[in-house]
């Protein structure tokens, strides 16, 4: 109600300048909103989750704004990309909206305030949903050197999140989707999989690990990276990050901008690749889905589809905050009578 009344004064304004006001408004004044969380636990990756409808990676890159987004009904809270440096990210314009899509194109480009920023944000934070913090790397490393930056953000973060996203799918840090390819991939898992077992040996402590991957992968790569998700024990499959594809939205004239799109128009892609690993990993590896989810029915076809749980972030743009609990509303009714609302 109230998203449908602000929502034409934000969409009057530059895309990332309405996300920042949106984000300062919600973390000024999260004491006046309801906590109306709708809870459907659920346990996947040895977590227990409030509810399975998190907020995808790139909202809160900084963990700013955990408060506020704390009180939208989120089961669970996937902050980041962060790197072990801060950066800048991209130069401005780098967020284009396509609203007849229902799709935005960006290339923001991992701009960030460095992990040691984030860390101290969420440390000590009180909260009752599930936090997972994404790690990517900086610009400024090569991609053969990409694992240094991995094992240090995966480091410095281990104890301060309840898992560990490896994002290895932005379209918009050169380079760093070859790191999807299978020897790259091999390295990467093997180097974090070495630094993991130290790292629960020397704290007695178990951090499950996800892996985000790209909408673009190409059908064979499919079965090889589920060999090598098991071979590594990565705890989860975060499908999909943003498509380079135009598919669908070649008619706007905001579609040759350089960046991933997301939204409506990246909902087929994102079905199909969490089918292809579902059909490849069954219930061996939870498949958390993103992609294109702006609506109750959309979030229970990718848990029939094998979703354990699913993110938002696009729909949020255009629907509103009101999503989160439209979702969950509406699975907690479907399966069962005993959900609590809170
Ligand atoms: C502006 C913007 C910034 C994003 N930044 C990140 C990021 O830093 N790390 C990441 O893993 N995904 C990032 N994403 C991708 C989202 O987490 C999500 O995977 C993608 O947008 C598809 O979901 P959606 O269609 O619901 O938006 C970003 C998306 C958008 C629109």
């Amino acid at each position: 109600m109230f998203y449908s009344l602000v929502k034409p004064l934000l969409f009057a304004i530059d895309p990332e300048q309405a996300h920042d006001i949106s984000l300062e408004m919600l973390q000024q004044f999260h004491r006046l909103i309801p906590d109306r969380r709708i809870d459907k636990p659920t346990r996947v990756m040895g977590l227990d989750f409030p509810n399975p409808v998190g907020l995808a990676a790139g909202l809160d890159k900084n963990a700013d704004y955990l408060d506020g987004l704390g009180r939208l009904g989120f089961g669970f809270i996937e902050v980041g990309s962060v790197t072990p440096k801060p950066q800048p990210g991209n130069p401005q314009p780098r967020v284009f909206r396509l609203a007849k899509h229902q799709s935005l194109i960006n290339r923001m480009g991992f701009n960030n305030k460095g992990v040691d920023y984030l860390v101290e944000r969420v440390n000590g934070k009180q909260r009752d949903f599930v936090l997972g913090i994404n790690i990517g790397k900086n610009l400024s490393t090569p991609v053969d050197q990409a694992l240094s930056d991995y094992c240090l953000g995966f480091e410095r973060v281990y104890l301060s999140a309840d898992y560990i996203a490896i994002n290895i799918s932005s379209p918009n840090t050169p380079g760093l989707r070859d790191l999807q390819r299978e020897d790259a991939l091999e390295s990467l898992l093997a180097g974090i999989g070495q630094l993991r077992l130290e790292l629960e040996d020397r704290h007695q402590l178990f951090r499950p690990l996800a892996l985000k991957l790209s909408p673009d992968l190409d059908q064979q790569a499919v079965p090889v990276i589920a060999d090598l998700l098991r071979k590594h024990k990565v705890d989860a499959l975060i499908a999909t990050n943003t498509t380079l594809s135009r598919d669908g939205v070649k008619d706007h004239r905001l579609s040759a901008e350089t960046g991933g799109l997301s939204g409506a128009a990246l909902r087929e892609r994102s079905r199909q690749l969490l089918s292809d690993f579902y059909s490849e990993l069954g219930e061996d590896i939870p498949i958390i889905s993103v992609g294109g989810i702006d609506s109750a029915a959309e979030a229970s076809i990718r848990f029939e589809l094998g979703a354990k749980l699913v993110q938002l972030y696009t729909g949020l743009i255009y629907r509103g905050p009101g999503l989160v609990n439209a979702v969950t509303r509406s699975l907690s009714s479907q399966t069962s009578n005993t959900e609590t609302d809170r």
